[in-house]
C-alpha cells in the first residue's frame, strides 16, 4: 500500500503568560478531539513559555485550524517556520505533547541534548527550519 501522503505546517509562538498545566491538559484536550474530527495528526512541545507544534492532514483542514490558532489570545507571536508535502510523520497522535520542563536528558538514549540546548525563538527556527523539524521528530516515540 502506498504511504498516505499529507500536508504539514510547523510553527512557533509565545504564551501570553507562562500556562499552568491543567490550562495546557485544556488545550490538549481540545485540540485532541477537533484533530480526530478532521483527521489532523501532530506534535506540540512547549518549553518556558514557547510553543513548537506540527500540524498535519488534509490542505483544508490544516488551513482551518492554523487559522484558529493564529488568532488564539492564549499566545502570541505566531510565526510559520515550515510547510511541506510528504509522508505523515505522526500517524499516531492526534496531538503529541511533551512540557519540556519535565524532560530528563537520560529519559532517552536519543541524544537530545544538543538539539534541547537550541534557543526555542523565530528567528532561530526560521533560519533553521531543518531543526524545528528535527527537534520535533525525537519526541516521536516519547510521547505518554
Ligand atoms: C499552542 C496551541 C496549539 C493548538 N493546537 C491546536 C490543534 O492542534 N488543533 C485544534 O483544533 N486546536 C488547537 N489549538 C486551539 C485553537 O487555537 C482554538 O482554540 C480551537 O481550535 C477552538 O477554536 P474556536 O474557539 O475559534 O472555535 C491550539 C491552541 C494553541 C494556543
Amino acid at each position: 500500500m502506498e504511504a498516505e501522503l499529507v500536508h504539514s505546517i510547523v510553527y512557533r509562538s509565545t504564551a501570553i503568560r507562562p500556562l499552568l498545566d491543567g490550562e495546557l491538559l485544556w488545550l490538549l484536550n481540545q485540540a485532541r478531539a477537533e484533530n480526530r474530527r478532521l483527521g489532523l495528526t501532530g506534535m506540540l512541545l512547549y518549553r518556558d513559555g514557547q510553543f513548537l507544534q506540527l500540524l498535519e492532514g488534509g490542505l483544508r483542514e490544516l488551513e482551518l485550524i492554523y487559522g484558529r490558532i493564529e488568532r488564539d489570545p492564549r499566545h502570541v507571536r505566531v510565526t510559520l517556520i515550515r510547510t511541506d508535502f510528504g509522508p505523515r510523520l505522526f500517524p499516531n497522535w492526534t496531538m503529541g505533547f511533551k512540557n519540556l520542563r519535565d524532560w530528563r536528558v537520560n529519559d532517552s538514549a536519543i541524544g537530545v541534548t544538543d538539539l534541547m540546548s537550541v534557543p526555542f525563538d523565530a528567528s532561530y527556527f526560521g533560519e533553521n527550519p531543518g531543526k524545528a523539524l528535527a527537534i520535533l521528530l525525537c519526541f516521536r516515540g516519547l510521547e505518554t
